[in-house]
């Protein structure tokens, strides 16, 4: 009880610091998930702050997350990156997990754009895909919003039916067209990790729906979504989980996640710039 209601003094101990460095008021927030890093290098006039720095901070202890909110320009936008982002399956609290989106939305950030990479669940998908994220399942069975409400953050029962408004999807939608980058749309289950999925739950995955499977991005959209914020969701689609029926399924590594976000690296990042400059903030 007593460390949960610390949260809201420990997120203006975080903005103040990074204020304290950087005079810029980002408009919009981007979590960068694995191997999705090198969109933070293209930001002008960067600020760039070590999570390690900042207090309070969680810091990452994982390959392919480097810890760092890179602060500037980015396509006539005012933008916070977070190169890196930590995840429950480190061993950090849900509290933890959201921590950076309260962060930044005490900065004064009013939208968010959460990227990850992700196990395609839909038949009809193949690495290399980007899918915009229409909705979520949380499958972790945990919450950031467990424990004593922020109210000078959001409501204590939020509706994550304000989760991946649907004029952000639209602008997503509109920005691949512009750019030739054909896109996926789906659900997205979040789910604790680090195990990747079992065929068995890929198929109970697609009977709930989902199209996509991974580790983060739901405690993040829930935080941001309960903070007022505007949500949108990107996944890059790294493998696809095979039908049991159809033999064997290859065995996933991070190391394959890793190559095939590589892969998809310059379109996503051709993706991310377009929905950025088209973006209202
Ligand atoms: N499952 C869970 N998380 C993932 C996967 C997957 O298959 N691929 C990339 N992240």
């Amino acid at each position: 009880m007593s460390a949960n209601s610390e949260w809201p003094k420990k997120r203006q101990e975080a903005a103040a610091y990074i204020r304290s460095k950087c005079d810029v008021v980002p408009q919009i927030g981007l979590i960068l998930g694995s191997g999705l890093g090198a969109l933070a290098d293209e930001v002008s006039g960067a600020t760039v702050i070590p999570y390690n720095d900042i207090p309070n901070m969680p810091v990452s202890t994982v390959e392919g997350h480097s810890g760092e909110f890179v602060i500037g320009e980015l396509e006539g936008k005012k933008v916070v990156a977070m190169k890196g982002r930590v995840h429950f399956y480190e061993g950090y609290t849900m509290q933890e997990v959201a921590f950076p989106t309260w962060v930044m939305r005490t900065l004064g950030t009013t939208h968010l754009i959460v990227t990850c990479a992700a196990g395609g669940t839909n038949r009809s998908f193949t690495p290399g895909d980007l899918m915009i994220i229409v909705d979520h399942i949380n499958w972790m069975f945990n919450n950031p919003l467990i424990g004593p409400n922020d109210d000078e953050l959001g409501p204590r029962f939020p509706s994550m039916g304000l989760a991946y408004p649907w004029e952000l999807v639209e602008v997503a939608q509109k920005a691949a067209e512009s750019v030739g980058i054909k896109v996926q749309r789906g659900v997205y289950i979040g789910t604790t990790g680090p195990c990747f999925t079992a065929r068995a739950e890929s198929q109970i995955y697609r009977l709930l729906r989902g199209d996509a499977v991974g580790m983060s991005t739901v405690p993040e959209v829930i935080a941001a979504t309960h903070a007022g914020m505007k949500t949108l969701g990107i996944a890059a689609i790294t493998d696809v989980a095979t039908d049991p029926k159809a033999g064997p399924r290859g065995i996933l590594t991070h190391e394959e996640v890793l190559r095939v976000a590589n892969l998809i690296k310059p379109k996503f990042i051709k993706l991310m710039k377009a929905i950025i400059r088209m973006m209202e903030v």
